[in-house]
């Protein structure tokens, strides 16, 4: 590794090899160690090599700390999620393509964003940049930087191209193979499939060299999602037109790379969500699961190509594209669906199941009575993590637990692995300072046989994207 970090610093010129002594000077690091912070940062983030990330980190504003990595094995690296350019042109339906950027990254998506001129008439590179999470590009020349991004390796590093809104402009010189501007430059370089979310003026999409140029992209194989018809921005403007829903596209996006991923094949079983039990027609106990977590393990196996059931509690959450969701109320009604369900080849149990249930559930609202507050008679729910491992036939190959705990969290974990008979568990931490239950972000160590791994704090998304990942890599492995 220091050789490779001296190597990369001699090739650095010197404005980078400047950056990077400021930047290494100011986090008390050498400069090979500064390089080294920055390459495991960029393994993690599978860019392409590390000149691309040392560039993109000393550009103005870029001077922000990597995330450390979740600890992995360098086999496990090789699964990443799906890399999607998502090229905005000019029109209204602009503003519409940011909320996209988080619905693919909700769909365990990583997103990188072309701007046309245009598109900035309605969109700001900074609002798109920050929902990516690294700057957007707008230039064909960019004079920010002195290593060429560029609109091949734009155009490479991604396995699609999404083009939201493609204007009746965009379309016309993409059906003539122009290359004027990054936009046009990164489509014509692509080998990749290409999703285009037309929108404009009805008269526009109706017109004769708009109906051409769209029929010379069909026959170039790229793949068009709406125009739906609607009212237009100008005011009693009404046709076909309007650009797909955001929700729309992120299900053509699905469909295009469905059966393309590392779990493209196997079928994964997802439990999400609180249970909750009635007392009475009005009352029930309940939890405070948002199923956050769980919802975003289904959403990241589907993108890894995994034909995923989610079996979920009552949450106030979307349902995740491309795949099957079905909702229970009950701990009862949970284990049935798993079961139906079966057979899977990973099943993940991140429901939180309420331990107990009322024996009996009250036909009628139960009044306050002079006596004194209601006795509740409760018996204990079926675990449906260990009745699942403990199965006889269709056990799944990978049976995975969670465990919320307060105190003692990996002995308690280690404890719940053997006594579950499940064959990993997710531990965390949900004390009530730590603000995980219900929130965005989640610390958990990976309890397996072979031992604890505890993962650096990170979002559940990207909990879900790592776990994901090891899955993968442990069916093939398992394969071998
Ligand atoms: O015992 P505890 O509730 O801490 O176990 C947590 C794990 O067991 C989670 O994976 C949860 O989804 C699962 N579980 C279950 N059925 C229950 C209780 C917990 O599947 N009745």
């Amino acid at each position: 590794m220091a050789q490779t970090s001296s190597i990369t610093i001699r090739r650095l010129d010197g404005r980078l090899k400047k950056e990077l002594r400021i930047r290494a000077a100011k986090h008390g690091r050498s400069m090979e160690d500064e390089v080294r912070t920055i390459l495991r940062a960029a393994a993690d983030i599978e860019q392409a090599d590390a000149a691309a990330a040392i560039q993109r980190i000393a550009e103005p504003g870029g001077d922000v700390e990597p995330e450390a990595p979740p600890r992995r094995r360098a086999k496990e690296l090789t699964v990443r999620p799906t890399r999607v350019l998502l090229i905005i042109g000019g029109g209204i339906a602009a503003y519409k393509s940011l909320d996209l950027i988080r619905r693919l990254q909700d769909g365990g998506m990583r997103v990188r964003a072309i701007l046309t001129d245009a598109a900035q008439h309605f969109v700001t590179p900074l609002a798109a940049g920050a929902l990516c999470g690294e700057r957007a590009h707008t230039d064909l020349f960019d004079p920010q930087s002195e290593f060429d991004v560029g609109h091949i390796r734009l155009a490479r590093d991604a396995d699609l191209v999404v083009v939201a809104p493609a204007t009746a402009d965009l379309i016309a010189r993409m059906a003539g193979g122009h290359a004027d501007d990054l936009a046009a430059a990164a489509l014509l370089a692509t080998d990749r499939p290409i999703l285009i979310a037309p929108a404009m003026n009805p008269r526009m999409w109706a017109a004769k060299a708009t109906q051409r140029n769209l029929a010379q992209l069909v026959a170039d194989g790229v793949r068009i999602v709406g125009p739906n018809s609607g009212a237009m921005a100008e005011r009693g403007e009404a046709g076909i037109g309007r650009m797909a829903e955001p929700v729309e596209i992120v299900a053509a996006v699905a469909a295009m790379t469905h059966g393309a991923g590392p779990l493209a094949g196997k079928r994964v079983l997802v439990t999400s969500g609180p249970t909750s039990e009635p007392i009475d027609p009005v009352r029930v106990i309940a939890n405070r699961s948002s199923g956050k977590q769980g919802h975003a393990i289904a959403a990241a196996a589907a993108a890894a190509g995994a034909d995923v059931v989610l079996v979920s509690g009552p949450v106030n959450l979307p349902d995740p594209p491309s795949l099957s969701v079905v909702r229970v109320e009950t701990a009862q009604q949970m284990l049935a669906a798993v079961e139906k369900a079966l057979p899977v080849d990973v099943a993940i149990f991140a429901a939180a199941v309420a331990d107990w249930r009322p024996r009996r559930v009250s036909e009628s609202k139960i009044k306050k009575q002079p006596g004194g507050a209601p006795v509740l008679d409760l018996v204990e729910n079926p675990d449906i993590l260990s009745t699942i491992a403990h199965r006889s036939s269709d056990r799944p190959r990978l049976v995975i637990g969670f465990a919320a705990e307060t105190d003692r969290v990996v002995a308690n974990a280690k404890a719940k692995l053997a006594k579950k008979g499940c064959d990993w568990i997710l531990a965390n931490d949900v004390s009530p300072g730590t603000g995980i239950m219900g929130g965005d972000t989640n610390t958990v160590h990976l309890v397996t046989a072979s031992g604890v791994e505890s993962w650096p704090p990170q979002s559940k998304d990207d909990v879900a994207r790592a776990l994901v990942e090891r899955i993968a890599a442990a069916l093939e492995e398992a394969k071998q």
